[in-house]
């Protein structure tokens, strides 16, 4: 599913992000990538969705090669994947079923089932009682569950999480986790760049390290 091969990423100001990644990730795994603050985590992420380029090497998602993608056929890369970032993006003006159900919308199915799917998505992320609510009225970890639901209702092929329980206490962290092992287990490749060591133990899956920009480790497979 991702193949990244002797990948650098280097910042415009010179920080250097990432140094000789080669990395492969196969359909249907669920790995995790830890390593501390500023160690490359996001920018791998980033490079992934094609928020950036590479400076060298190639990255391939679901066979497309991420790096060389005309501008054309990018947005279609991105409606492939799944994404809980931490800067996670609400629709102000829709309520917490809408923007759920919004993301089913492009993929052409009709309203009652975009209603349907959203309503299990949130129920999933144990927000049943907060459908018709607004973002300002949410909580920030409530805010969080809405923005993993929009990215799971549509059971993409890769989902790709960035600290996405970061503002979550551990009992709803590791319940978003078995949120996340269940849509893997139905055939959704997912990656969670996480620094909870806690939460990674618990859930006994592949684990690659990054330090200073570079793989460290590689996991023993899931
Ligand atoms: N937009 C950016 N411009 C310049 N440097 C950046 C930018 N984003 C991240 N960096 C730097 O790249 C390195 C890796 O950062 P990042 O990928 O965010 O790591 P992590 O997610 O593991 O904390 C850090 O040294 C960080 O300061
Ligand atoms: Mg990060």
């Amino acid at each position: 599913m991702i193949r990244l091969y002797d990948v650098g990423m280097k910042y415009p100001g010179g920080t250097l992000a990432l140094a000789h990644v080669d990395l492969s990730v196969a359909a249907g795994e669920f790995v995790f990538l830890v390593g501390p603050s500023g160690a490359g985590k996001t920018t791998l992420l980033r490079l992934m969705l094609r928020h950036e380029l590479p400076s060298e090497g190639e990255i391939l998602v679901g066979g497309r090669n991420v790096g060389a993608l005309p501008a054309g056929k990018i947005p279609a890369l991105r409606r492939s994947i799944g994404v809980v970032f931490q800067d996670f993006k609400l629709i102000r003006r829709k309520t917490a079923l809408e923007n759920v159900a919004y993301v089913l919308n492009v993929a052409g199915y009709s309203p009652r089932e975009q209603k349907k799917r959203a309503y299990e998505a949130l129920r999933g992320v144990g927000l049943h009682h907060r459908l018709g609510t607004y973002p300002h009225a949410l909580s920030g970890g409530e805010q969080q569950r809405v923005a993993i639901a929009r990215a799971i209702v549509g059971e993409p092929a890769l989902l790709l999480a960035d600290e996405p329980t970061g503002n979550l206490d551990p009992d709803l962290s590791y319940e978003i986790m078995k949120l996340f092992r269940e849509i893997n287990s139905r055939g959704t490749t997912v990656v969670v760049a996480t620094h909870d060591r806690e939460l990674v133990h618990r859930m006994q899956k592949r684990t690659v390290r990054l330090e200073h920009g570079r793989v460290v480790e590689t996991g023993a497979g899931s």
